[in-house]
C-alpha cells in the first residue's frame, strides 16, 4: 500500500505555481487576483474561503473576499458578480457554495463571466470539458487528475468506480476519467444513492473514487485487492476534542488500506488537491486574461 500523500504533493505543485507567479511579476506584469464572494456565515464556508486566500498569498497572488450578510437579495448579489465580472484586475471568481436558499445558485453560476469561472461551474466551461475542449476544469477532480499523473498511476483499460453523481465531484470525475488522455481511457461506472448492488459495483472496480459524503461509507468488503481507493469525503463528524469536531472520509481507512495499492487519506489528501486545482485555474485564468501563451 502506497499513501497518495496531498501534502507532499501540493507543496511541490505549489512551489511550481509560485515560481511562475515570479517569473510572470518579474516581466513587469500585475499579480494574478482570485476573487471569493461568501455569503452568510456557514462555518465550514469561513474555513474553506479563508485557506483560498492564504493559499493565494503564499504563491504571491492578490486575493479578495467579499461577504455578504444571508440576506443579501438576489438582485445585489448577481449586481455584485457583475462589477467582478467587469473588474480587469480581477482573473477568477467565486462564489461559496451553499448559498443561502431565497438565491438561485443556478443563476448565480450562469452571471459569473466564463472566463473568470474558476470553480469550472458554468454551463459554458462544464460543456467545454464534457467535449475535451481546454477550460476551467471543477477544483476537485482537477487535483484527483493532477494526483493521478503525478503518482504515475495506470488509468488506460482500468474499470473506475464513482460513487456520488453530483456536478461538482462526480459528474466531472467521470467525464474526465473516460476521456482519451492521460489520466483517462477509463471505462466508467457512476454509483449513487439508488443503485441496486453498489458493494459488488465497487468489488469489480480498479479505482474507486467515494464521493458521496457518508463516512466510512466504503468497507473492506466492498474493495478489490490492489484497487486504487481515492476519498473525496470531508464531513464534519462530532468529536470530543477542542474544535468539536473531526473530520472523516468516505471511505474506512484503516480496514482499507491494507487491501489497496494506492489510497488518498482524510485529511491530507484529496482535500490539498482541491485547493491546488483552484490555484492552478486562477493562474490558467491569468494567461488567458495577461494573452500569455
Ligand atoms: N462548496 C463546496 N465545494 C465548493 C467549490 O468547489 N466551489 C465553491 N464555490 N463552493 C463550494
Amino acid at each position: 500500500m502506497q499513501l497518495l500523500d496531498g501534502k507532499v504533493l501540493a507543496k511541490a505543485i505549489k512551489a511550481e505555481l509560485k515560481e511562475q507567479v515570479a517569473g510572470y511579476l518579474a516581466q513587469g506584469r500585475r499579480k494574478p487576483h482570485l476573487c471569493a464572494i461568501l455569503v452568510g456565515e456557514d462555518g465550514a464556508s469561513k474555513t474553506y474561503v479563508a485557506s483560498k486566500a492564504r493559499d493565494c498569498d503564499e504563491l504571491g497572488m492578490d486575493s479578495s473576499v467579499l461577504h455578504f450578510p444571508a440576506d443579501i437579495r438576489q438582485e445585489e448579489l448577481l449586481a455584485e458578480i457583475e462589477k467582478v465580472n467587469n473588474n480587469p484586475a480581477i482573473d477568477g471568481l467565486i462564489v461559496q457554495m451553499p448559498v443561502p436558499k431565497h438565491i438561485d445558485s443556478l443563476l448565480v453560476m450562469n452571471t459569473i463571466d466564463p472566463s473568470k469561472d474558476v470553480d469550472g461551474f458554468h454551463p459554458v466551461n462544464v460543456g467545454k470539458m464534457f467535449k475535451g475542449l481546454p477550460t476551467y476544469l471543477p477544483a476537485t477532480p482537477y487535483g484527483i487528475m493532477m494526483m493521478l499523473e503525478r503518482y504515475q498511476i495506470e488509468t488506460a483499460g482500468k474499470h473506475c468506480v464513482v460513487i456520488g453523481r453530483s456536478d461538482i465531484v462526480g459528474k466531472p470525475m467521470a467525464a474526465l476519467l473516460m476521456q482519451n488522455t492521460y489520466p483517462g481511457n477509463c471505462t466508467v461506472t457512476i454509483c449513487h444513492s439508488r443503485t441496486a448492488d453498489l458493494a459488488e459495483h465497487c468489488r469489480r472496480a480498479d479505482i474507486v473514487i467515494a464521493a458521496l459524503g457518508k463516512p466510512g461509507f466504503v468497507k473492506a468488503d466492498m474493495v478489490k485487492e490492489g484497487a486504487v481507493v481515492i476519498d473525496v469525503g470531508i464531513t464534519r463528524v462530532d468529536a470530543d476534542n477542542e474544535r468539536g469536531y473531526v473530520i472523516k472520509g468516505d471511505v474506512e481507512f484503516d480496514e482499507v488500506a491494507p487491501k489497496s495499492s494506492f489510497i488518498t487519506p482524510v485529511p491530507g489528501g484529496v482535500g490539498l488537491m482541491t485547493r491546488i486545482g483552484l490555484l492552478q485555474n486562477t493562474l490558467n485564468a491569468y494567461k488567458v486574461h495577461e494573452g500569455i501563451q
